[in-house]
This record gives structure tokens, C-alpha cells and sequence, in this order.
């Protein structure tokens, strides 16, 4: 089984994978496996609420309008991006725990971002959704790039590596060819047909993807110390991928020079920052210094049970800022 196709299957089968199977719980939880932006503090959402409503002003305050949150999670993403959008956001999500949570709020919770149709005029978000879609993995080697893949032998799940597809080492040539022999590159074709469809069926409006990762340039050093697949459970790393099939999340950094190409094939406008600069851009650090001042004004006025609450609040927030954790996440919005 070459990685990809083990990734999918450790992830999303209907039986043993990590999201899709029935006996999960959500997994961007407090109580589940590990934490994302929105987990992490509402002022987040908020701030992509204020990003929405400037899309909306861009496409000219159009009545049909939808937010869509693709592996939505929880959907706290959806409940923190303001009122003014409730009944215009609609999550979709793999996993049947986290389609039931979605539910219950109203946010929807189809499966598929197909069952939109061809014209979407709205903002599709994707957090942390990219980084889990299946990936090949390719080594290079002397003779050029080798594919990894599953087998068993003596009763356990062994690496082994077999020619590589053409499309596979094509686009390991496009975006890692400078990488020494040795170096372990993650090939991510599925993410690349996301995008193209996401965008395909974008009439105006605009696509956010927000994941850890980088540049060609910016991953190159870390495929030369053996790439960046790594799995969590229950909040730390975990093991290999090959131990305990279906019970970690596989994931790696997303290639962002893969996806800009694919944004201006599809003819959209596109940028890449990073998550703190864009955060900035969207209003946080001055949530950050309202929620300092009024933490003062609460220890002048002795309530310490404000103040508290204030500043842990205070602190969540300034965690989606921070320089070598979520703040070090990118951005790219693609606009059409
Ligand atoms: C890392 S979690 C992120 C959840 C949420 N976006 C957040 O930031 O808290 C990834 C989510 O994507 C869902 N997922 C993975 N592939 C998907 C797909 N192709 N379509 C819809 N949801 C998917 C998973 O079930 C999981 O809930």
C-alpha cells in the first residue's frame, strides 16, 4: 500500500479511521487529541468574522452569502465568527461525531463540500484541514525519487520503497528538486485537486487556508532531516505512523508554493502571510490591549475573580499570536 493510500486508510476509513470511524469523539477538543486556533480562544473566529463581513463588502453585500467551514471540527470556528453570520455559515466535516456536534447548532454538517453545486459566493474556510488530506511520500536517491509504502512482514506493518509514479516524482521535481539525496518529501496531490475544486466552484468570494507548513524554500531543510510526517494522540506527539493504524492523526507540513500555483491557475488573487500577521491585520492585538485594560480596571476596583477570567482570556489570545507556535501557522486567502 503506498503511503498515501495507508494515510487515507488510517485516517478515514469507515471502520478504523482516526476521524471518520463511529467510535471517535471530535478530535479538535479539549477532551480529544489536540487543540486548534479556534479551540483555543474565540478570538479567533472574531477575527475572521471581521475578515468575512470585509469579503462581503468586497462582493458588493450579495444576499446569498455562505460561510463555509470545510473540516469544521467542533464548528467553534462558525460560532465565534459573530451573530451577523449565524444562519449563513455551514460546516462540513468527514467525521459523524463531529457532523452530530454541527447539528445540534444548526451549522449543518454535510459530508461534502460537492453538495454546493458549481457557484458559491461566500468564504470557505479551511483550518488545520489540509495538513491530514493522504500524501505520498517520496525519498531521493541516487537514481532519483523512490515511493514509500506499507507491507507487513513477521505479523507487523514494515516500510518499504517501490518505483515512483510519474505524477508522484513530477511533483517532487517541480517543488524539491534541490533537495539532497536522503531527504524525505511528503507529495501533496490531493491537497493541490482540493484547492482546484474549491476554487472551480467559487463564484466570488474568497478561500482561506490556515495551516502549519511553508514555502518550497522554507521546507526544504526540514525534508533534508527526514521530512515532516509526524502523527499526535491525546494532545502529544505520537508514535510512528506505522505503529497503531487508525489510532493517531498522520499529518505533515502543507507545501504553500503548491497551492499559490494552483490559486493562480484557477485565476485567483492570492497572498500568504503568517497566522500572527494576519491576526494583527484583522483587529487582535487590540482585542489583546482592550482585554489588558480592563484586567486593570479590575484589580483597581479589587474584583479579582474579573480580573482573572480577564487575564486568562488575555493569554489565550496571545497564544494564536505566538511567534514559534500558532502564529508561525500560514495563511493564504485566495480571492475571486
Ligand atoms: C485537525 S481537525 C481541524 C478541525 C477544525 N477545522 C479546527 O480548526 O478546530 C481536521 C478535521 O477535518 C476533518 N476532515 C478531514 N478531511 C476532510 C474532508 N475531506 N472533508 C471534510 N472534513 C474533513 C476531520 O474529520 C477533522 O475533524
Amino acid at each position: 500500500m503506498r503511503f498515501d493510500s495507508y494515510m487515507e486508510w488510517c485516517l478515514y476509513d469507515a471502520d478504523i479511521g482516526f476521524f471518520a470511524s463511529t467510535r471517535t469523539d471530535v478530535r479538535s477538543s479539549k477532551s480529544g487529541d489536540f487543540l486548534t486556533s479556534p479551540e483555543v480562544s474565540s478570538e479567533f473566529g472574531r477575527a475572521l468574522g471581521r475578515f468575512v463581513a470585509a469579503e462581503h463588502s468586497r462582493v458588493g453585500n450579495e444576499a446569498e452569502f455562505t460561510v463555509i467551514d470545510v473540516g469544521a471540527g467542533s464548528g467553534s470556528l462558525l460560532r465565534s465568527l459573530g451573530d451577523v453570520w449565524a444562519g449563513q455559515a455551514v460546516g462540513i466535516e468527514l467525521s459523524p461525531a463531529a457532523r452530530e456536534t454541527l447539528a445540534v447548532d444548526g451549522l449543518g454538517g454535510m459530508a461534502s463540500f460537492a453538495a454546493f453545486g458549481p457557484a458559491v459566493t461566500g468564504v470557505v474556510f479551511a483550518n488545520e484541514l489540509l495538513d491530514n488530506l493522504p500524501m505520498a511520500v517520496v525519498e531521493k536517491t541516487d537514481g532519483g525519487w523512490v515511493e514509500h509504502a506499507v507491507t507487513t512482514s513477521g505479523g507487523a506493518l514494515t516500510m518499504v520503497r517501490l518505483e515512483a509514479r510519474p505524477e508522484v516524482a513530477a511533483w517532487a521535481d517541480r517543488y524539491a528538486s534541490d533537495v539532497p539525496v536522503g531527504s524525505l518529501v511528503e507529495v501533496q496531490l490531493e491537497a493541490a485537486a482540493w484547492t482546484a475544486d474549491v476554487l472551480g466552484r467559487l463564484d466570488r468570494g474568497a478561500l482561506v487556508i490556515i495551516d502549519y507548513g511553508g514555502t518550497s524554500e522554507e521546507l526544504s531543510g526540514r525534508r533534508s532531516r527526514g521530512g515532516t510526517i509526524r502523527t499526535y494522540r491525546s494532545h502529544h506527539l505520537g508514535p510512528d505512523p506505522l505503529v497503531a493504524p487508525g489510532e493517531t492523526d498522520i499529518t505533515a507540513d502543507v507545501e504553500f508554493s503548491a497551492l499559490l500555483d494552483v490559486c493562480h491557475e484557477a485565476g485567483a488573487e492570492v497572498e500568504l502571510v503568517r497566522q500572527d500577521d494576519f491576526l494583527r491585520q484583522w483587529g487582535v492585538e487590540d482585542v489583546i490591549s482592550s482585554l489588558r485594560h480592563q484586567e486593570l480596571e479590575a484589580a483597581r476596583a479589587g474584583d479579582t475573580m474579573r480580573q482573572l477570567k480577564l487575564k486568562s482570556e488575555r493569554l489565550d489570545t496571545e497564544t494564536l499570536l505566538h511567534p514559534r507556535g500558532l502564529g508561525d501557522f500560514r495563511v493564504l486567502v485566495a480571492r475571486k
